[in-house]
């Protein structure tokens, strides 16, 4: 049904954006005792084999994680993510890379849960068998994760996050997503919803931040980071972006900190920038 396979894209410039945000959300949610639940909607295969004939095909990961992997000074942030990747790595060698799933389930304490939802018939199998062990914490299902976290809302410790991050493989997932936040909202409304999106020369695509501000008026966080210049033949991934609804209150500080180094490490030409704005009450 889907052809899209993130084994492609593991460790590129939008995982590096999109897993820092994670971590530091889940960093943020683990600061209090109480359990929190974290959905995961669009989950992926748990771990990618960057020495496999996916990820070398285009070698996403060499312009991403890769550029960070020897760096011996970084901002605490973003050490904070790689020392997550560097779990799966466990020699000086960046072999493997950990998908959202994976990251989620390293911080994961035992009063905490995760939901996946994958619909790819070879990811959602990978998942279920790779996470079977850590039952009944982590639940793995070949179920769509929109209906899913629909499912899960509100959760009964009234903590709790969700990752968004779907391919728009299919263009109806912009709609999909912005009225799945609007239904979480009214299930959970003080739930932090993370949502990854691409900025590519699409007219969906630039619309698609203001459309996500609109949905939660006083309680976002933008942020982008733009590697290149637009291709002059209008296709390439040359960016992306995490919307996040009730962000921790540390994130904007942190990505501050973060984004202005991740322009100079992750840029590949003169069009490389990042942007940050948020709309906190
Ligand atoms: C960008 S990838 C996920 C990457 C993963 N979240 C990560 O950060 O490592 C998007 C995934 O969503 C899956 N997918 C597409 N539509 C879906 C849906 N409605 N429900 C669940 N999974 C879906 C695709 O098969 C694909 O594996």
């Amino acid at each position: 049904m889907f052809s899209y396979r993130h084994a492609f894209h593991a460790g590129n410039h939008a995982d590096v954006l999109k897993h820092t945000v994670l971590v530091h959300i889940i960093q943020h949610l683990k600061r209090k005792e109480k359990p929190f639940l974290l959905v995961d909607t669009h989950a992926g295969a748990a771990v990618h084999d960057l020495t496999g004939t996916f990820a070398r095909k285009n070698a996403e990961f060499e312009s991403g994680i890769a550029r960070l992997w020897k760096r011996k000074v970084l901002p605490a942030p973003l050490a904070d993510y790689v020392a997550q990747v560097r779990q799966l790595n466990p020699s000086a060698e960046l072999l493997a890379y950990p998908g959202s799933a994976q990251i989620a389930h390293q911080m994961l304490r035992k009063q905490d849960s995760l939901r996946l939802f994958e619909l790819h018939t070879t990811e959602s199998r990978h998942l279920i068998d790779h996470f079977e062990h850590a039952a009944p914490r982590v639940s793995a299902k070949a179920e769509d994760g929109f209906a899913g976290l629909r499912s899960l809302l509100p959760p009964p410790s009234r903590r709790g996050a969700a990752l968004i991050d779907p391919s728009y493989e299919d263009k109806a997932d912009y709609q999909r997503v912005i009225v799945a936040l609007r239904d979480a909202l009214e299930r959970f409304a003080t739930g932090t919803y993370a949502v990854w999106h691409p900025i590519v020369k699409r007219r969906e695509s630039r619309e698609y931040a203001e459309r996500l501000k609109r949905v939660a008026p006083g309680d976002w966080l933008e942020v982008s980071l733009t590697v290149k210049s637009p291709p002059e033949d209008g296709f390439g991934l040359f960016g992306s972006g995490m919307f996040v609804i009730n962000p921790p209150w540390t994130l904007p500080r942190a990505l501050a900190e973060v984004m202005p180094f991740l322009v100079d490490a992750l840029g590949q030409d003169a069009g490389a920038g990042y942007t940050l704005q948020s709309e906190i009450a």
